[in-house]
This record gives C-alpha cells, structure tokens and sequence, in this order.
C-alpha cells in the first residue's frame, strides 16, 4: 500500500524505487556541479555557513522548527540526503547527543558522510538503508525528523510504523513534507513522483494513518514561510509515541 489513497506511478515498487534513487543521485551531482540544492534552506546555521563542502538542500520546509532538540538527545533523520538537517541536528544536541542519518542513495550517503568528516561531527552517523525498514533498534531514538523524504516512499504505513517503532515512549515525530488537499493524483508520473508534487500527503488522511499506527498528539501544522513544489504546500506531521505500552495497530 503507497499510503492513503495515493496510487503509485507504477505497480512495480521496486522500479519506483530505483527511479528515486536515480533521480537523487543526478539532483546531488547537479547541486554539486552547481553549488545549490532543488529547493533552497529554509534555514541556515553555522555549520552550513561554515561548511567545507556543499551542502545541498533537497528539502521542502524546516524539519527543525517545530523540533526543539535538547542537548544530548538521539535524532534520526529520516531520509537524510547530502546531511543538512542532520548536521543541525548535531548543532542541536550538541557532542554528547547522536544523530543517525538514513538514506537509500548511495550516493547521498556517500556526500553526507564526507561532509561529516570534514566537519568534524562525530556526533553524526549515515546509514544506507530505506525508511520502511530502518537499519535502528527499538526505541533508539528520542526525536525523528524528516524533510521532504515520506511523500516519496511506497509505504507510508511501514515508514511511520518503523518510526513509531524506533522512537522510545514519549519520542517525538516531526515529519515534514508536501501536502495537497483532497485526493491524491489520480494518475501519477514518476517524474512528478520524484519531484514530491504527485504523492503529496492529504493532511487529514496522514494524520489518521498515524493515529492508527498508534501515536498520539497527532497534528499537521502549516510551515510559515515554506512552500512546497507544484500546487503542494509545506507542512509538518507532529506525532508523540504514547508513554505507555508497546506500539500497536489500534
Ligand atoms: C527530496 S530529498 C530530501 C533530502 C533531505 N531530507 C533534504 O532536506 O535535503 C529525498 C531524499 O530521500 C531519500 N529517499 C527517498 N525515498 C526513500 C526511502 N524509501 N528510504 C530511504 N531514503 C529515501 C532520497 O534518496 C533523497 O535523498
């Protein structure tokens, strides 16, 4: 299942996949030849300021403005491209927090990887793997963000349950990404796919997913100052894993 009523461009998800793939790895080789991302930060810092090395934004909104990281806690990035929102995460949580970057292009990994050594940010790991089945243990993390990544994704249930799975009780889950109201694209193409535009999230419908997957203080919050792609707009899923109890399908 794609996620709440969003028909996939193709049946086959395994080639949706590697056209995901294949279309990041050419964004990051243009962005690097070019010196910019597809979308421009919607914040800065010091460590991007500073950066030795481009740090391309591939990202529709800022991840971090309804986040409020506290030092010493563990992040994971869902979907963490050329690093960016990552390495403000380890600004965020400073030397004694973690952050876990999680990106299935290679190529992406290999960028963020780079730039985290350059930075001297050892605070910050990149791990290839893919959102729906996350290379994590349980209840690893005390925040999950993510930036423009889970509209992409074939399975958003198996991406929020993963999250759900790898936050501890209490976590907290800040997705953000496109969203256009109403139905989903009838008749996707894998460009506008790849682009975030054709499997943009109807906010009501992913708030209910993850009330269902079983978090709770579920709400998608509009992104001031951010936009989206195509007719999207930008906003925020926020989510807290229930205190008590293991997850659950409710
Ligand atoms: C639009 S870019 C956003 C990158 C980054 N979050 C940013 O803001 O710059 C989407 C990223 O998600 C990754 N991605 C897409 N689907 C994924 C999946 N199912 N599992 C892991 N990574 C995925 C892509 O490789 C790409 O790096």
């Amino acid at each position: 299942m794609s996620g709440p009523g969003r028909p996939l461009p193709t049946p086959d998800a395994e080639e949706l996949r590697a056209s995901v793939r294949d279309y990041y790895t050419r964004r990051l080789d243009e962005a690097t030849r070019t010196g910019s991302g597809c979308c421009p930060p919607a914040a800065t810092n010091v460590v991007f300021e500073a950066a030795p090395t481009p740090l391309p934004s591939f990202g529709c909104g800022d991840a971090h403005a309804l986040t409020a990281l506290a030092a010493g806690e563990t992040v994971v990035d869902l979907g963490s491209g050329a690093g960016l929102d990552a390495f403000r995460a380890a600004e965020a949580v400073g030397p004694a927090g973690r952050v876990i970057g999680v990106d299935m292009t290679p190529a992406m990994v290999a960028h963020a990887r780079a730039a985290a050594e350059r930075l001297g940010l050892g605070q910050v790991a990149f791990r290839e793997g893919r959102i729906e089945a996350l290379p994590l243990d349980d209840a690893a993390a005390d925040v999950v963000i993510s930036n423009c990544v889970v509209n992409l994704s074939v399975d958003v249930e198996a991406v929020l349950r993963e999250a759900l799975r790898v936050l501890r009780p209490g976590g907290r889950l800040r997705i953000t990404d496109t969203f256009r109201r109403g139905p989903a694209v009838a008749d996707p193409a894998t460009d506008g796919w790849c682009a975030c535009v054709d499997g943009a999230h109807d906010p009501d419908a992913l708030a209910e997913l993850a009330r269902r997957v079983g978090f709770d203080e579920v709400a998608v919050v509009g992104d001031a100052g951010a936009s989206g792609c195509g007719d999207t707009f930008s906003a925020t899923l926020c989510a807290t894993r229930p205190r008590g109890g293991a997850p659950g399908v409710r």
